[in-house]
C-alpha cells in the first residue's frame, strides 16, 4: 500500500523516510496522499532545481503550516514580492551591518548567563530558545532589555506556546496553537511598528516599515524574521551543547581558544567555525526543503508534472558517506583545511542555496561566534548521564523532551 505507506511514514519518521529513499537511489518517487513526490539525494540533481531550473518550481503548499504565523513575507512571498522585499532587507544582512549588532547580541547572552545558577539543571533547548528570542526582539523590534516589562510577557509566551507541547493521536502529533502567544507578539510587533522612524524602533522596522506595500506587510515581514531568525539558531545552538557535552576533546580545544582569544582580546574562533559547520552538518536546523514545480520539466531522468513536490533533504545528504568520511560522527577537524571550498555546494547547505537561500547566514554565524565564547566564559555544561535525545523532526531536528544539562560555574581566568 505504497500511497498509504509513504505518507505514514511522512507523519511518523519523516527522517526515516528519507533516508529510505535515499537508500534506493538519488532520484526516487513516492507519494504522500494524493501528491506525487521525487526526493532527490543527489548534490547535482539539486542544483538543477534550485539554480538550473529554479524559475520553474516556487514554494507553493510547502510553506502552507507557517502561513497563520508569518503571512506574506520574505519566507512564504513569491514572484513580484518576494524580489521587492528581498532586495528591501538584504542590505541590512549584510557582514558589515551585522557586526554592528554584536553589543546588542553579548548583552542578551550576558542577560541569560545571569539567570544561570551553580549546579542547577536547566533544559538547555529553552534556554537558547529564550536567548535568540531575546536577539530577535531587539535586533527585529529595537527592544532593549531595558523594556523587559513589554518583552519578556509576549516572548515568553510564544515560547510556552511552543513547549506546551501537541496532541498526540497515536503517530499523528498536532501543536496546540492557544493563538494567545500569537496575539501577545503580535500586538507588541504593532506597538513597535507604531513607533517605527522614532529613536525607538531601528533600522529593521524603520527599513521594512519605510518600503512595505501596507501596514500588513510590515507585520508579515517583522513576524518573518523573528520567526526564522530564533528558531533555527536555537536549535543549532542547543546541539552544539549537547555535541560538546559529549565530545571532551573538542570541548577542550575550543576553552583553550576562546580562554586564549579572551587573554590576547583576539576576536576570531576559527576552532568554533569548525565546530558551528560539525554542528550544522550532523543537525541542520532545516532538515529538508521542497518545492513545487509549476511546469512539467525532466529531473535526474525522472519526468516531473505541474503540482508535483520535489524534496530534499539536508539532513540525509549530509550524513551521506559519498561526500564525508565517517558521515555520523562529530569531527570538527574535518573542517580545518578548507572542505567547505572543496566539496559540491548541495553536499553541504544547512542555509539552502540558489536565489532563496537564507538571507540570515551572516547573522546566524555572528550569533554564535558571539553567544558561545560568552557562555563558554561563564558555564561548563554538562550532559546528564544517562539521557539520550529523541529527536522529533518535522522541519527542524527538536529535542523531543528537551536537552536538561548540568550547568557548572566557571571561576573567570
Ligand atoms: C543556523 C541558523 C539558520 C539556518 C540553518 C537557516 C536555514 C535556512 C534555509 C535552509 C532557508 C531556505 C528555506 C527554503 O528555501 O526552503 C532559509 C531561508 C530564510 N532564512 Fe534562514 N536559517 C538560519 C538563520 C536565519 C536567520 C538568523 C535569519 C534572520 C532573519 C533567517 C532568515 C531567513 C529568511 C527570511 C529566509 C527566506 C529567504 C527567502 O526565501 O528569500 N534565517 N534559512
Amino acid at each position: 500500500m505504497p500511497l498509504v505507506a509513504d505518507l505514514w511514514s511522512f507523519l511518523h519518521d519523516r527522517i526515516g523516510l528519507f533516508e529510505a529513499c535515499a537508500a534506493s537511489g538519488d532520484a526516487v518517487r513516492i507519494r504522500l496522499g494524493p501528491r506525487r513526490v521525487l526526493v532527490l539525494s543527489d548534490p547535482d540533481l539539486i542544483r538543477e532545481v534550485f539554480v538550473h531550473e529554479s524559475k520553474h518550481f516556487v514554494r507553493g503548499i510547502t510553506g502552507t503550516p507557517l502561513r497563520w504565523l508569518v503571512g506574506e513575507g520574505l519566507l512564504l512571498s513569491e514572484g513580484e514580492v518576494w524580489r521587492r522585499q528581498r532586495r528591501d532587507v538584504s542590505p541590512l544582512f549584510g557582514r558589515d551591518r551585522v557586526a554592528q549588532w554584536i553589543p546588542s547580541i553579548e548583552s542578551a547572552a550576558a542577560t541569560l548567563v545571569s539567570r544561570w545558577r551553580d549546579g542547577e539543571q536547566r533544559d538547555v533547548y529553552y534556554e537558547m530558545h529564550r536567548l535568540t528570542l531575546d536577539v530577535a526582539a531587539r535586533l527585529f523590534l529595537g527592544i532593549g532589555s531595558a523594556d523587559d516589562g513589554r518583552l519578556h510577557p509576549a516572548l515568553e509566551a510564544l515560547l510556552d506556546q511552543e513547549f506546551s507541547g501537541t496532541i498526540r493521536l497515536g503517530p499523528l502529533r498536532w501543536p496546540i496553537r492557544s493563538g494567545a502567544a500569537t496575539r501577545a507578539l503580535d500586538e507588541l510587533v504593532s506597538r513597535q511598528i507604531a513607533v517605527a522612524g522614532s529613536s525607538a524602533g531601528g533600522p529593521f522596522i524603520d527599513t521594512i516599515a519605510a518600503t512595505a506595500r501596507d501596514g500588513r506587510e510590515v507585520r508579515d515581514q517583522l513576524m518573518t524574521l523573528i520567526i526564522t531568525a530564533q528558531e533555527t539558531t536555537a536549535v543549532a545552538l542547543a546541539w552544539l551543547w549537547h555535541l560538546l557535552s559529549r565530545n571532551e576533546r573538542v570541548e577542550s580545544e575550543l576553552r583553550t581558544e576562546i580562554e586564549r582569544s579572551a587573554l590576547t582580546g583576539g576576536t576570531t574562533h576559527p576552532y568554533l567555525m569548525t565546530v558551528l559547520n560539525e554542528t550544522l552538518r550532523l543537525f541542520p536546523p532545516v532538515i529538508a526543503q521542497a518545492r513545487e514545480a509549476t511546469r512539467e520539466c525532466v529531473i535526474g531522468g525522472v519526468p516531473v508534472r505541474r503540482g508535483d513536490l520535489v524534496v530534499f533533504s539536508q539532513w540525509v545528504i549530509h550524513r551521506d558517506g559519498r561526500w564525508f568520511e565517517q558521515p555520523g560522527v562529530f569531527l570538527p577537524d574535518r573542517w580545518r583545511d578548507g572542505l567547505e571550498e572543496r566539496l559540491h555546494p548541495f553536499a553541504y547547505f544547512p542555509f539552502g542555496g540558489g536565489r532563496r537561500v537564507c538571507v540570515g547566514r551572516e547573522l546566524a554565524l555572528t550569533v554564535a561566534r558571539t553567544v558561545v565564547p560568552i557562555i563558554a566564559r561563564h558555564f561548563r555544561l554538562l550532559s546528564i548521564p544517562g539521557y539520550e535525545p529523541r529527536i522529533s523532526a518535522v522541519i527542524m531536528p527538536r529535542p523531543r523532551n528537551g536537552l536538561p544539562m548540568r550547568l557548572v560555574r566557571l571561576q573567570p581566568s
